[in-house]
């Protein structure tokens, strides 16, 4: 009962993967390569992530869906230069996070990126107005009055909230904090906005504006928006949403519009595992439990697919694999 699993093995295949030249997601504007975080804390190691890869686009607006725990504010604290990986690399635009100097960090967070955090008491100074606080970055980084004006007017009136311009944030509901707060992070123009549960604190119908503001800006700036969130319902508002388990992408979702013969347009959303670059492929809890999958696996390599067993003998159906079997 000899398998292809003898040539290549599992082994060689992961080395083939990792020895790959570091050309890994030359094009996207984001590249995290195999993240690692762990947290040393009362000589307890968690391990935050573990071994992460993910790209994201220039323009694109993806979502980060992850259960509580899974990594996902450690990734972003990566991203936003608050924080440095324990190993990995990681990629924003032509900045390199881990090989920045203080100074480049400063630099990379006023001018790269822009961010949305969860606690809207994080993203708006209390005693300023809105418009206050939408002028604050800009006039840090030494922006002219007439041109900090005119885009604090602009970026209020594309995120729907100019007429709370001269209120400070307790006079506004949650969802307009939050989307003052979009217009704060994009203040000064940066090519990436990151935002962390930016919708943790509002009920549906408010969330459902704050995702709106983020696809307007995606839409009319082009500002490239990762959204990280708990709540899977988001990914019916983007166009790409990656799944986040154990510290480590696992599953995507793709929606795309199709239009039909008579005309009319319809979404397809399409689920994909995620192969990292070591060759590793997280299956969903549903296909292990109902064939019982459990520690050894057999693999088969086909035409055009891979096959996979459970490592015992199947007495009713005679499906071990050997040269002919097909799925
Ligand atoms: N500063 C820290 N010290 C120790 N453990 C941490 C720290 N920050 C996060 N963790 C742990 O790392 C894991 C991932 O946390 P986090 O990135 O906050 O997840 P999420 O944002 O998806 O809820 C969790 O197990 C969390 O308890
Ligand atoms: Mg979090």
């Amino acid at each position: 009962m000899t398998t292809k699993l003898d040539e290549p093995t599992l082994g060689a295949l992961e080395e083939r993967a990792l020895r790959r030249p570091g050309t890994f997601g030359e094009h996207a504007l984001v590249a995290c390569d195999s993240l690692v975080r762990i947290y040393q804390s009362e000589g307890i190691e968690v391990q935050a992530l573990q071994g992460l890869d993910l790209l994201v686009d220039a323009g694109e607006l993806v979502a980060i869906v992850g259960a509580s725990g899974s990594g996902k504010s450690t990734l972003l604290a990566v991203l936003s230069g608050l924080d440095a990986p324990t190993a990995g690399r990681v990629r924003v635009g032509d900045w390199d996070l881990m090989a920045m100097s203080a100074r480049q960090r400063v630099d990379y967070r006023r001018s790269m990126v822009g961010f949305v955090w969860q606690q809207t008491a994080r993203n708006l100074v209390p005693y300023l107005t809105a418009a206050e606080n939408v002028d604050l970055p800009m006039a840090l980084a030494g922006v002219r009055r007439k041109e900090r004006a005119t885009r604090t007017a602009d970026l209020l009136a594309m995120l729907g909230v100019a007429s709370c311009a001269d209120r400070r944030p307790g006079q506004l509901s949650g969802g307009q904090q939050q989307r003052v707060a979009i217009a704060v992070g994009l203040a000064n123009r940066p090519q990436v906005l990151f935002a962390d549960e930016p919708t943790g604190e509002l009920d549906t119908a408010t969330s459902a504006d704050v995702l709106d503001g983020l696809r307007t800006i995606n839409r009319e700036l082009g500002t490239t928006v990762v959204v990280v969130t708990h709540d899977a319902g988001v990914s019916e508002h983007v166009q790409r949403t990656v799944a986040i388990r154990d510290g480590r992408t696992s599953s995507e979702v793709v929606r795309t519009t199709r239009t039909h013969e008579d005309g009319t347009e319809h979404t397809v959303a399409e689920e994909f595992a995620v192969l990292d670059r070591a060759g590793r492929v997280q299956l969903p809890q549903e296909y292990r439990e109902t064939l019982d999958l459990v520690g050894r696996v057999r693999l088969a390599l086909e035409d055009s697919h891979i096959s996979l067993w459970p490592d015992r003998p199947r007495a009713a159906t005679p499906t071990v694999p050997d040269e002919e079997t097909t799925r």
